[in-house]
Order: C-alpha cells, then structure tokens, then sequence
C-alpha cells in the first residue's frame, strides 16, 4: 500500500505525472491536489483500471490537507515555468513561495514522507523546504530529493543519438551531478555505461555537455511561450518516483542521481566535500535509496580534467543558490 501525492497535479507536468503513478501498481492511493481543476483530472484518471483509488483536491474545505493526510511519497511540481524572457530570478519569486506554503502544509500532516521537489529552481527550492521542515522540528535529510532525473534522462538520450542508436537510451546511464540549472549540471560522461566514441571532437564533446546542461532552452524555445518541459518532466519524475517507492517497499541496490542534503549521509558527505574542495549543503551526486531514504551519497570518483572544470564551474553558482534558498525562508519569517 503506497500513497503518492502530486501536489500541482492540473499543470502540465502534473497531469501526465499523474497518470503514470496512476500506472503503476505499487501506487494505491493517488492524491492529487492543485488551486484549479483537479476534481476534473481525478475523475478522469479513476476510470483507468489500474489499483490505485483516485482523489483530487482543491484548496477549499481543506483539501491540501485531505490530499497530504496518509501521504508516503510527495511530488511537487507546482508553481509557474519558464517562459522566453523571463529571469531565473522572476521564476524563483514565485515559485519560491509556493514551495514555503506547500511545504508548511506536508511539515503539518505528513512530516515522514519522501518529498520529491520538482518545481525550480530545484537548487533554491529543496533548501527552502528544508528550511521550513526545519523550523517546524520535521527535517528528516534522508527523506527530500530534488527530482534532477530528466538531467539524466537527457543525457542518456543525446548519448545514444551520438552512439547512433536510440534503442540504446534505456540502458545508456550517465551520472548527472551537481544541480539541477545550465552550468551547475555537470554529466560525467567518461563514467557512460556506453562510451562516447573515442573519435569525438572536442567540439563535438562541448556541445554535447551544453546540450544536457541547457536542454531545457531547447524546449522553452521550441513551446514558443507554451512552457518547459512537461511530458519528458513527467516521465523523469516517475522513473525516479518509482525508485524511491521501490526502495521504500524493501528493494535494494537502487541507484540515481538527485539533489540531495549532505545532512543525510555525513561520511559520504566528508569524502564528496573532499572532492569538491568545498562544503556545500546541497549536491547531486549518486544515491543509493533504501526504505528510510537516502542510504548512501556516493562521491564523484575519477574525473576527466574537463569534467573537474565543469565541478569547479558548479560549485560557487550551486552555493549561491542554496543560500538564496535559506534566505528567502529566513526573510519571510520576520515578515
Ligand atoms: N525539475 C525539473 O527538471 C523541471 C523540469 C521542467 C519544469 N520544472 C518546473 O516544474 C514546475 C511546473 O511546471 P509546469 O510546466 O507543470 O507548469 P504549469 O503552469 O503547467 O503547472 C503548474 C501547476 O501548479 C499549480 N499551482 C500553482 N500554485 C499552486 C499552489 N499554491 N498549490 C498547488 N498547485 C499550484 C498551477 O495551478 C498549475 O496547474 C515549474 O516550476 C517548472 O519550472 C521542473
């Protein structure tokens, strides 16, 4: 019995987020809750013959609370996106305080659940739950994740196309670390399941790590004012939800990427810090997950110059935002 919440579950990640946790069988209560339309999408979902009993709420009547009571496992992909023009910074003032408010709600009534931060800026946005967590005396580090999944499943897809064989990408695995924005995504890809041809141009190499750092643009540009990535979104958010909810059920030995606070495992911390060459409270690096959450933060291991570059580039930008993330918290309780 696993009840999975999707908090912003109308929008255009949420709805196709909903319907593969309505997909799987390891879900069997499905809450889903937005400030409009929800009672539409769950109506709709609960006539798919899978096990999990729908149920949409709307702000009214209590519904975040009704939505959260029971959760296991929250996904937060509410809030507004990115659209052509518009700032990192104009992005975080919104959606900074729709992830305050939210989080304030699950520190109320569901404490121990897993909480999968979707919304961006993911780099601010997870220290700002933690912060709330913090102030309530519920900050548990082993049970909130940044969802950094679709950096991964970028970069096991543009690394099959250079392989020239799509079929590949389900296997094609790439650690993804550092954050989860432009310069602060750092893929290691001389740690490939499948390596890059050994003929690759330097050139070639550059845009290809551009290419999984910024391929975000790519869609804003191309949604032509429609948004950011939603249905990729989704699915990388399931894939990961799925692992946590298999970890969470007993399963062992299951590995991803995800933004993570160092809190949760400090001697992996030390030896990660040890590589970084500086503290950070936040980092994506390998986890392993186990039914309390993070079991294990793995260090970066060996990397190519290129890829220590990119580390270096990452880490004064990552605490940057990881303080602007503290910050806002901190500012909106003196208010
Ligand atoms: N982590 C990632 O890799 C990644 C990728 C793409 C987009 N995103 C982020 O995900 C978020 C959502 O993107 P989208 O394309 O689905 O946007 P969207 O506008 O289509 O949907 C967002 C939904 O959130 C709802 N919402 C707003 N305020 C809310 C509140 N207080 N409580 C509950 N619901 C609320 C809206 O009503 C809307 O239905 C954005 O922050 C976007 O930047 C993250």
């Amino acid at each position: 019995m696993v009840k999975a919440v999707v908090l912003g579950a109308a929008g255009g990640i949420g709805q196709p987020l909903a319907l593969l946790l309505k997909n799987n069988p390891l879900v069997t209560q499905l809450g889903l809750y937005d400030i409009v339309n929800t009672p539409g999408v769950a109506a709709d979902l609960s006539h798919i013959s899978t096990p999990a009993k729908v149920e949409g709420y709307l702000p009214a009547d209590d519904g975040l609370t009704k939505t959260l009571t029971g959760a296991e496992v929250i996904l937060i992909p509410a809030g507004v996106p990115r659209k052509p023009g518009m700032t990192r910074d104009d992005l975080f003032k919104i959606n900074a305080g729709i992830v305050k408010d939210l989080a304030t709600a699950i520190a109320k009534t569901a404490p121990k659940a897993f909480v999968l931060v979707i919304s961006n800026p993911v780099n601010s946005t997870v220290p700002i739950v933690a912060e709330v967590f913090k102030k309530h005396g519920v900050f548990d580090p082993k049970r909130l994740f940044g969802v950094t999944t679709l950096d991964v499943v970028r970069a096991s897809t543009f690394v099959s196309e250079i392989l020239g064989d799509l079929s590949l990408s389900k296997d094609v695995v790439v650690p993804v670390v550092g954050g989860h924005s432009g310069v602060t995504i750092v893929p290691l890809l001389s740690q490939s399941t499948h390596p890059l041809p050994s003929s690759l141009a330097k050139t070639d190499y550059d845009a290809l790590v551009n290419r999984i750092q910024f391929g975000g643009d790519e869609v804003v540009k191309a949604k032509n004012g429609g948004g950011s990535a939603t249905l990729s979104m989704a699915y990388a958010g399931a894939e990961f939800a799925f692992k946590v909810i298999r970890a969470l059920k007993g399963e062992k030995g299951l590995v991803a990427p995800s933004y993570v606070s160092l809190e949760a495992d400090p001697s992996g911390a030390a030896e990660l810090t040890k590589e970084l060459g500086q503290e950070l409270a936040y980092f994506s690096s390998n986890i392993e997950l186990g039914t309390d959450g993070v079991a294990k933060i793995s260090p970066l291991g060996t990397l190519t110059d290129a890829e220590k570059a990119l580390v270096s580039a990452a880490v004064p930008e990552l605490a940057k935002n990881i303080q602007t993330g503290i910050n806002f918290v901190a500012e909106a309780s003196r208010l």
